[in-house]
């Protein structure tokens, strides 16, 4: 047995973003280790649908539309849980989307929903969860899906790299949180690279046809075909990590161990940023 099954069996799971691409496949995996499922998404239809799916093969699933980005949907969607479950073991936060485009130029719309979901989703799902994971007082698991994007600011995905950033600063803060209440709940960031999913086509979708953009957002979908995991491999690995006990969650860790030396001597030599393809 993994040492995930180990960990996780009969525990309660909630996951944001859960109808498509990395959300799906950790909803998979979780049944697979026997947990318990509460499901969130804003596509309401693709969301029954595997929660459908995965009843009839005999997991425990609450599935719930929600809009993360409001509070008041995420607070209804706790007490979902916990009315149903009577607690809940891992909370993660990962429903997340893209926004492309010069940084000046993307429609305030845009912006506005990168922050609200991506930092305001994760901030409404710990206002909702944590003070209820606290009073049950039973060991605990928050993953937060950030991304290597939230280690190397990209031109043209602003929005993406401020939120991906502060979704690491969130997750320290409330790292350290957690150890000055001495709550027995492990905080973790997850920091995919390149997992088989929609979220270029949607980040096509809602943003221009900015041909810059267009290209580096092939670019990136090419990126994913050559070397990106599918969602459920990159589940099996995120399980693990989280099973053993780690902070810092890489399913694929070889672009932070490449990139992050020659970030960090950038900033200590206070060198002017350059982009990969101007490195000499
Ligand atoms: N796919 C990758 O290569 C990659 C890399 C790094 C980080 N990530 C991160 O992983 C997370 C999941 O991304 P993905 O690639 O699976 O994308 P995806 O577009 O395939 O899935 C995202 C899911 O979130 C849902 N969603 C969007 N807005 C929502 C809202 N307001 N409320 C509730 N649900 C909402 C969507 O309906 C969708 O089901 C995101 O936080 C993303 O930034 C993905």
């Amino acid at each position: 047995m993994s040492t995930a099954a180990k960990v996780f069996r009969g525990k309660t799971a909630v996951i944001t973003g859960a109808s498509a691409g990395i959300g799906e496949g950790f909803a998979r995996h979780a049944v697979s280790l026997g947990m318990r499922l509460v499901l969130a998404d804003v596509a309401a239809d693709r969301l029954h649908a595997l929660a459908g799916e995965l009843t009839a093969a005999g997991a425990e699933v609450e599935a719930r539309a929600t809009d993360v980005a409001d509070p008041a949907a995420t607070e209804e969607l706790a007490e979902r849980a916990y009315a149903r479950f009577g607690g809940v073991d891992l909370l993660m936060n990962n429903a997340g989307i893209m926004a492309m485009g010069w940084s000046w130029d993307i429609p305030a719309e845009r912006w506005d929903a990168a922050l609200r979901v991506n930092i305001g989703g994760y901030v409404n799902g710990l206002r909702a969860f944590v003070p209820r994971m606290l009073e049950q007082g039973t060991r605990g698991w928050i993953a937060q899906v950030s991304s290597i994007g939230g280690l190397f600011p990209s031109p043209l995905m602003a929005p993406y790299s401020v939120t991906k950033f502060g979704t690491l600063a969130l997750t320290e803060s409330l790292h350290h949180e957690m150890g000055m209440r001495g709550a027995p709940i492990q905080v973790s960031v997850v920091l995919p690279d390149s997992v088989h999913s929609d979220i270029f086509t949607s980040a096509r979708e809602g943003g221009g046809t900015l041909p810059e953009a267009e290209a580096f957002n092939e670019a990136l979908r090419k990126r994913a075909e050559t070397v990106g995991i599918t969602a459920g491999e990159h589940a099996r690995r995120v399980f693990e990590q989280l099973a053993e006990g780690r902070y810092w969650i890489t399913a694929q860790p070889e672009a932070v161990d490449e990139g992050l030396p020659p970030r960090t001597r950038m900033i200590l030599d206070r060198a002017t940023p350059r982009l990969p393809e101007q490195e000499g």
